[in-house]
């Protein structure tokens, strides 16, 4: 479902005047006729443990628009979705990701662990479930799904970036717009044009103070942007280049790090705006309000239920 809200936004011939490349997919992701886009993030990961079946099949359930993902390769480079480097936090084990091969990780039980933390959600059917492939998700899921793919951890996952490419090439998700994929470092996502320049992208930036410290001015992590007081269009039309959006967190701990003006810059510059990782409804109000074009959540209900109301 991809919710109207009361933002009018760009045209899509604007869009294209404003010089971005014609990918089939421009219209869907950046809603550019004020829509806003529900990214179920790592699946419906409030409900289910996360970047699993599960989560993945609550997250279509709910009527998510596009399935978040983190790709990472196995010790004999398959590709699965998992957030962390290591498999301690979500799974019976410990170690390296990548010290897993696709049989021993899927042996492991990365349910039980949600169960644990999350008392009043759980349910005995996530114990036991393991890590999935992209392909089983995408097998699971078919064409018509869509698939929002970050290239996670590349230094610690050589060869992911091409591996991916050809994996979203042979599933047939370029040709029935069904791929975005994302990153926080740049240099993965031009090897991605350097292979296949249909494929959308969306350039991942994180704000943080300093240094990390409370008052500090900000700064962004992979120095993609200068801080969003300061950006300029000349900066965004770096971006506009190659990618069309910026996905991009809302807050660092209780510190808001982004503004309506810097929605607005982003907007202006032909650009999707995609905030994570929101749960609260009244953040989701006040993106709506703002006119961001798609919203990262745990909870997709709580997003929908966030629209019905604006
Ligand atoms: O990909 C958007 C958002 O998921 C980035 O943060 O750490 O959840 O992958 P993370
Ligand atoms: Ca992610």
């Amino acid at each position: 479902m991809v919710m109207k809200h009361s933002r009018p936004g760009l045209p899509a011939l604007a869009l294209l005047a404003a010089g971005l490349t014609a990918t089939p997919a421009l219209a869907d992701t950046l809603a550019p006729h004020g829509e806003i886009l529900n990214i179920a993030h790592r699946g419906a990961s409030g409900h289910a443990p996360e970047e699993t079946m599960p989560a993945y099949d609550k997250a279509v359930e709910l009527n998510a628009d596009w399935l978040e993902l983190d790709a990472q390769l196995t010790a004999d480079g398959h590709l699965v979705a998992f957030h962390d480097e290591s498999v301690d936090r979500t799974t019976n084990a410990e170690g390296p990701l990548s010290d897993y091969t696709l049989d021993e990780l899927q042996a492991l039980d990365a349910g039980t662990w949600f169960n644990e933390a999350n008392p009043y959600r759980a349910d005995p059917a996530f114990e036991g479930v393991s890590v999935p492939t992209l392909k089983q998700i995408v097998e699971t899921h078919g064409t018509d799904q869509k698939y929002y793919i970050e290239i996670k951890s590349p230094d610690a996952n050589p060869g992911l970036t091409e591996k991916l490419v050809k994996f979203v090439e042979k599933h047939g998700l370029v040709e029935s717009d069904s791929i975005v994929i994302q990153s926080f470092p740049q240099e993965p996502l031009k090897r991605v044009h350097e292979m296949n320049p249909d494929i959308p992208l969306v350039q991942l930036v994180w704000y943080h103070p300093k240094g990390y410290e409370a008052g500090a001015p900000l700064k962004e992590w992979k120095a993609v942007t200068p801080a969003p007081g300061e950006i300029t269009q000349a900066d965004l039309a770096k971006i506009d280049d190659y990618a069309i959006g910026i996905g991009t967190n809302m807050h660092y701990k209780d510190r808001r790090v982004i503004d309506e003006a810097f929605v607005n810059s982003v907007r202006e510059a032909g650009l999707g705006l995609h905030v994570y990782t929101i749960d609260s409804i009244a953040k989701m109000h006040r993106l709506i309000d703002w006119g961001a074009t798609g919203i990262f959540t745990n909870f997709p209900d709580r997003l929908s239920a966030a629209h019905d109301v604006r």
